[in-house]
C-alpha cells in the first residue's frame, strides 16, 4: 500500500490542521474576511493589476486543490461515508454481473443483442456504469482509510450463485439478479407534479415480479440466438423481456442513488465530505437519467408488446395510453412541489427526505427488490446498521 493511503501517515500529518483546531464556521469567516481583504487590494489597483491576482488566486485554489485536506473525520462524517461506500460495494457487484454478460466485451451475444435492441450503445453504458461504480466504492475505501477511518469490506457476503449462462464468471456475488420485483413507482413520480416527501404513493405504470434481469443458463436462453424486433421464438421473447426487465432496473438502481446522495450530503459538516456526496451524487443522477430514457423503449414502438413465455410478464406500449403518466419521453423531472406547498413547483430530485430516499430507505428498497434474495441475517445486520448510523447523522456546525 502506497504511504499516502496509510491511516498513521494521514492521522500524522493532521496535526497541524486548521479544521482540528477551528469550527469550520470560524474557518468560512477566516476566509470571507479574506476575500474582502482581497477585494479591496484589487480595487486599489485597476482591472490589468486585478486581472493578475485573479490568476494568482486560481492558481492558490488549483494548488489547494491538488492536496487532500487533513484532519480527521467527524464520527459522522466517517459514517455517512461508509454507508456510500457499503452501496457502491452492492452496486459494483450487480453492475459487474450485467457487464460480464451484456458489457460492450460482454460474452453473452443474445443479451448484447437483446439490450441493444433498447439502444445501440447499452453495452458500452453498461461497461461504463460498471466502471462508475467500482471506483466509487474504491474511491470512498480508499478516501476512509487516509482518513484513518475503517473501510467497508463485504467479502465475507460473496456467498450468492452466479448466473449459469454463457458469459458469466462462476464466482459468489453479493446480489441476486435471478429473480427481481422491480418497482417502477419512479417512473410515475418524476412525471407527477406531486412529491413523494409530501406524503405521496406512486404506483408504476405496469409491474415486473419474479422476473429475471440476467439470463439464468443456456438452455432457457441460447446465448448464440438472433433477437429480432419482435421476437420470432418463445426463447427470443424470453431473453427479450430480460433484457427489457434489465433496462428498468437500472433505472431502479440509480434512482435510488440519485436520492441517497442528497439525503448523506445534508447531514455532511466537512466541505470535503460534502463535496465527495455531491460530486458521486451528481453521476448517480447521470445514469438514472440515461436509463430513464433506455428504459422506456422496452414500452414503446417498435419493442413494445414483448411477453415472456415462463412468466407472464409483458411490456405494454406506455404511449399507446396518452398519458403524460405514461408517455415514455417524458423523461425529465416535471417541476413538483418542494419544501412549501406554498411554493412555485420546482423540477428536482426526489424524494430527498431521509425517511423516504435516506439509507435505511435505500436498504428496504433493495431488499423488496429481491435484490439480496438468499443473503444471510449477518449480511442484513451489518447493511441495516451502516443505514441506521448514517440516517441517524446530524451536521456538525
Ligand atoms: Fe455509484
Ligand atoms: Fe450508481
Amino acid at each position: 500500500m502506497k504511504e499516502q493511503n496509510s491511516p498513521s501517515a494521514v492521522v500524522s500529518e493532521a496535526t497541524s490542521s486548521e479544521t482540528n483546531n477551528s469550527s469550520t464556521e470560524e474557518i468560512v469567516q477566516r476566509h470571507w474576511e479574506g476575500v474582502v481583504k482581497r477585494r479591496s487590494f484589487l480595487k486599489g489597483l485597476g482591472i490589468a493589476s486585478a486581472a493578475l491576482s485573479a490568476g494568482a488566486l486560481l492558481a492558490t485554489e488549483a494548488n489547494a486543490q491538488s492536496k487532500p485536506s487533513t484532519g480527521k473525520l467527524s464520527k459522522g462524517d466517517a459514517e455517512l461515508l461508509r454507508f456510500a461506500a457499503a452501496v457502491e460495494l452492492i452496486e459494483a457487484d450487480l453492475w459487474q454481473q450485467y457487464n460480464e454478460l451484456g458489457g460492450v466485451q460482454g460474452g453473452n451475444p443474445a443479451y448484447i443483442a437483446a439490450l441493444s435492441n433498447l439502444d445501440g450503445d447499452m453495452p458500452q453504458y453498461v461497461a461504463d456504469n460498471t466502471d462508475d461504480e467500482l471506483s466509487h466504492a474504491a474511491f470512498l475505501n480508499a478516501y476512509l482509510i487516509a482518513k484513518g477511518e475503517a473501510p467497508v469490506d463485504l467479502d465475507a457476503f460473496r456467498t450468492l450463485p452466479s448466473s449459469q449462462a454463457m458469459g458469466a464468471k462462476n464466482v459468489g456475488r453479493l446480489t441476486n439478479l435471478l429473480k427481481l420485483n422491480v418497482d417502477l413507482s419512479w417512473y410515475t413520480r418524476y412525471r407527477s407534479a406531486k412529491n413523494t416527501d409530501f406524503g405521496v404513493k406512486f404506483k408504476g405504470p405496469f409491474t415486473i415480479a419474479n422476473q429475471p434481469a440476467i439470463p439464468l443458463n443456456d438452455n432457457d436462453t441460447p446465448p448464440n440466438q438472433t433477437q429480432p424486433v419482435p421476437p420470432a421464438t418463445p426463447q427470443e421473447a424470453r431473453m427479450q423481456a430480460i433484457a427489457n426487465t434489465a433496462g428498468f432496473h437500472f433505472a431502479f438502481i440509480e434512482q435510488g442513488g440519485a436520492s441517497l446522495y442528497p439525503t448523506l450530503a445534508f447531514k455532511a459538516t466537512d466541505p470535503e465530505v460534502l463535496r465527495i456526496l455531491v460530486s458521486i451524487g451528481g453521476v448517480e443522477i447521470d445514469h438514472f437519467g440515461l436509463w430513464h430514457d433506455k428504459a422506456g423503449n422496452a414500452v414503446a414502438q417498435p419493442l413494445a408488446g414483448v411477453t415472456d413465455p415462463e412468466t407472464g410478464l409483458t411490456f405494454p406500449d406506455l404511449n399507446a395510453r396518452n398519458s403524460e403518466l405514461d408517455q415514455t419521453n417524458l423523461i425529465l423531472p416535471e417541476p413538483c412541489e418542494f419544501i412549501s406547498k406554498s411554493l412555485p413547483p420546482c423540477s428536482v430530485i426526489r424524494p430527498t427526505s431521509t425517511h423516504n430516499g435516506g439509507a435505511v430507505a435505500t436498504v428496504k428498497a433493495f431488499t423488496d427488490d429481491l435484490l439480496f434474495l438468499g443473503q444471510s441475517p449477518a449480511f442484513f445486520s451489518v447493511v441495516n446498521r451502516l443505514a441506521i448510523e448514517a440516517d441517524s447523522v446530524r451536521r456538525g456546525f
